[in-house]
């Protein structure tokens, strides 16, 4: 946690905590993990939710619970199986990490950690995601800042600076952590992020609906619009990839890709254009786009013909493309032909 307290110089101290908590009694939404206090569910959806949204986080989360209920089953699984119910959700390293961090909490025989420090050492764990599971499920005082609360915090204390640097959002934290009602800092978390995701939106917040509508100062000054201030942006890269779809019968060609590889580290994939001698381009089948933070691929998807099949390639049907990891690329990939 944060002991920065620096004021900025418009900032209002002493905003009311109750409009907020009435406001999420009334606006809630009945998510699957606001069902349980079981940490280690509440600890897999904020995982889940650091690069996901909601809604798209809900069946995997649904799935993957239905496959490894318990910290002890997710522990004894082997890794290609964890991929295999995560693949689609993308950042495939928080599937790793959670993986590392439920094997460490089952060899410690204590069960799941307890404390914001305990959670925060386990790997994949940062400052947000710790006190979003100590909060929601020990009830523990600590502000969850993520992009949505940055946002809404920036607003409420008319932030000037830019929400990239450090400062600023050290200063944004403190502010949070002192708007924080201990009482009830699992419900304020969740409000202050579901305020962020429904209400205070990037571009045009809905102002009139939010509980915090008199005291915002960023609304008294008019310059909701203006806020956060953010400054640099991320330069997007451009990557064209050509994608051969190879078949024999019912089968395609793939490959996969080595442990210790990276990111997408035994993911299996689609041959590239130049990766298999003596493949013969037909028809393009389509081409999609698809972006991984600042990366925008075009994926260009040609059928082929191969006369001998070289190492280190596999053939497979489609269904057994279910229980391995297949990434996103792949799958839309393949829908294409
Ligand atoms: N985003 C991150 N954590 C969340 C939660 N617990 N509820 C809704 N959205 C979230």
């Amino acid at each position: 946690m944060s002991t920065h307290n620096h004021q900025s110089p418009c900032y209002s101290r002493d905003l009311p905590s109750s409009p907020l908590l009435a406001w999420f009694r009334r606006h809630r939404r009945d998510l699957a993990w606001r069902r349980t206090k079981d940490p280690y569910r509440i600890w897999l959806s904020e995982i889940m939710l650091q690069q996901t949204r909601v809604a798209a986080a809900e069946p995997y989360y649904e799935r993957f619970l239905a496959r490894f209920p318990t910290v002890e089953a997710l522990a004894a699984a082997p890794e290609a199986d964890v991929l295999t119910h995560w693949a689609g959700l993308g950042y495939y390293s928080r599937a790793r990490n959670l993986h590392k961090a439920a094997r460490q909490i089952a060899a410690s025989g204590t069960g799941f950690p307890r404390t914001y420090e305990a959670i925060r050492a386990l790997p994949g764990v940062g400052d947000y995601t710790a006190a979003a599971v100590a909060s929601i499920a020990f009830g523990l005082p600590h502000a969850a800042v993520d992009g949505n609360v940055l946002r809404v915090t920036a607003r409420l204390t008319c932030e000037p600076g830019d929400i990239q640097n450090k400062p600023t959002r050290e200063r944004l934290t403190a502010a949070a952590q002192a708007l924080l009602d201990p009482r009830r800092p699992g419900d304020w978390n969740q409000a202050m992020m579901e305020l962020g995701a429904t209400v205070c939106l990037p571009r045009d917040p809905l102002c009139l609906n939010c509980p915090f509508h008199n005291d915002c100062v960023a609304r008294q000054q008019n310059r909701r619009h203006e806020l956060p201030v953010k400054s640099r942006r991320h330069r997007q890269v451009q990557i064209e990839k050509h994608l051969l779809i190879i078949e024999k019968g019912e089968s395609i060609l793939f490959w996969q890709r080595p442990p210790d590889s990276g990111r997408m580290a035994g993911f299996w994939e689609l041959p590239e254009r130049g990766q298999v001698k003596g493949a013969v381009e037909g028809p393009e089948a389509g081409v999609f786009r698809h972006t991984i933070t600042t990366t925008n691929y075009t994926i260009r998807v040609r059928r082929a013909t191969l006369r001998r099949v070289p190492q280190g390639f596999r053939w497979m049907k489609r269904a057994e493309l279910e229980t391995v990891p297949a990434s996103t690329v792949l799958r839309k990939a393949l829908n294409l032909a």
